[in-house]
């Protein structure tokens, strides 16, 4: 096989593939390799997800279609089924490429050594971090991920994160000060930091993320911090205060819950209750009280009982979120849920019990949305909107929002919000905002 000149990077999952997926454009990039359509690249890297069979089952079909193609691209499968299943992929689909979530920054490497005509497989998570190897950024945009957190010790009983990212590492404060100003220089306005339990972030400090996005508001150009996902466990008194107290940090907050049942919480090992968790949502309603909020739900888990599941319902009609994930309870191989084989819930049973979930989610999401019209707030401009004339952004609530304007891409705007639907509202742009 002759070494690749072009490649094509497809990220499946969570925001932390978008991340890795575009690290490892730069670092392709970085060789003197082109990035194209995936019709017409010589390398096509799959950055894959894990997390439900259905996920994983997408990565075997992809892989299937590319190698059914006339001309044949070299494949390099990356992410959280690489590490999981990589020498399994090697043997069933014939693969070139196996690289996974921690080893990524050796893909140039790999790919010469594939070129040869061998397998190269690299799952090992070294101690050193992947990220000092990566190439400075250079060209982002206006909303840009930074990972600061990888991997969970948590170990939830259904979850295959602490198997595939390893156990909870953070990366040191300089290195994500750096890379954030260095986001800022090629673009962003606005940064979201990334970790799988985010909210565990720390150094020998001791001050937390709320030390980190405290020092990162003092970065002049950047308008506006996120973070996700986080742990109810992990949700300090510092982190809710800087939702009162710091400017730049947007009013959302992503805290999945899983489930309503205590019961239920406890076989996911979940290690917070429903009151515990009401109780924080009410500290962090009370720090900031127009602040969105969002969670994760699985339905169906081994043994949920309907009335058990009638208790995730009246969870979601009591903290009214801005939006939410729900999804059916998938078996992960390795993973203590999965050796249940009692308790089944039947797959229609779990089809009912989300599309009843979905529609309280979608209701409550749709009465978020219609309360923002009438007010003011500030857009951050991402892309051409729908229609001729229309660009689109998003609010401080994570909403799409669409407005005529000639305002740039990464432009901050004044609008008044006028018109609300299910999943994104609509704006009148009153005056562009000062740099
Ligand atoms: N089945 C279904 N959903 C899962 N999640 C994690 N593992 C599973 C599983 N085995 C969901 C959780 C988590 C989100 C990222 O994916 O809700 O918060
Ligand atoms: Fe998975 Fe639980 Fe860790 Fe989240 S906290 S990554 S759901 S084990």
């Amino acid at each position: 096989m002759t070494s690749p000149k072009t490649f094509h990077v497809k990220s499946y999952g969570c925001q932390m593939n978008v991340y890795d997926g575009e690290r490892m454009a730069e670092l392709l990039g970085e060789q003197g390799m082109t990035a194209t359509d995936s019709a017409d690249a010589d390398l096509v890297v799959l950055n894959t997800c894990h997390i439900r069979e259905k996920a994983t089952e997408k990565v075997y079909s992809e892989i299937g279609r590319l190698r059914k193609e006339g001309r044949k691209p070299m494949i390099a499968v990356a992410g959280c089924v690489a590490q999981a299943e990589g020498e399994e992929i090697a043997r069933r689909a014939k693969v070139d490429v196996v690289v996974g979530p921690q080893a990524y920054h050796h893909l140039p490497e790999l790919v010469v050594q594939a070129a040869g005509g061998a397998l190269a497989l690299d799952t090992d998570m070294p101690a050193a971090s992947k990220f000092a190897a990566l190439p400075k950024r250079r060209k982002v945009a206006p909303s840009a991920f930074l990972t600061i957190q990888e991997g969970c010790d948590k170990f939830c009983t259904y979850c295959v994160v602490p198997y595939t990212r390893g156990a909870e590492v953070s990366r040191p404060f300089d290195a994500i000060l750096d890379e954030a100003k260095a986001l800022v220089d090629a673009g962003a306005r606005e940064i979201t930091l990334l970790g799988q339990n985010v909210n565990a972030w720390d150094d020998d400090k001791g001050s937390g993320l709320h030390g980190l996005i405290v020092a990162l508001d003092r970065i002049p150009g950047l308008a506006r911090i996120r973070y996700t996902t986080s742990h109810p466990n992990d949700m300090r008194e510092g982190l809710i205060r800087a939702h009162a107290e710091v400017e730049k940090l947007m009013p959302f907050l992503h805290l999945p819950v899983q489930a309503g049942s205590n019961r239920v919480l406890k076989a996911m090992n979940r290690s917070h209750t429903r009151d515990s968790y009401l109780r924080i949502l009410d500290r962090v309603r009370a720090a900031r009280p127009d602040i969105a909020l969002s969670g994760d739900f699985i339905v169906g888990f081994p043994g949920e009982s309907d009335a058990e599941f009638e208790e995730t319902l009246s969870l979601v009609e009591a903290v009214g979120y801005a939006q939410c994930f729900s999804f059916k309870y998938s078996p992960r191989p390795g993973t203590p849920a999965a050796e249940r084989t009692d308790a089944f819930v039947p797959a229609e049973v779990a089809d009912e019990r989300l599309q009843r979930l979905q529609a309280a989610i979608n209701r409550d999401q749709a009465a978020f949305n219609a309360a923002t019209v009438g007010k003011y707030c500030t857009i951050l401009i991402e892309r051409p909107g729908k229609r001729l004339g229309q660009m689109a952004g998003k609010s401080p609530w994570l909403q799409s929002v669409h407005l005529e304007t000639n305002a740039a891409v990464g432009a901050l705007i004044e609008v008044e919000i006028v018109q609300a639907g299910p999943n994104s509202l609509g704006g009148v742009a009153r005056a562009p905002l000062a740099a």
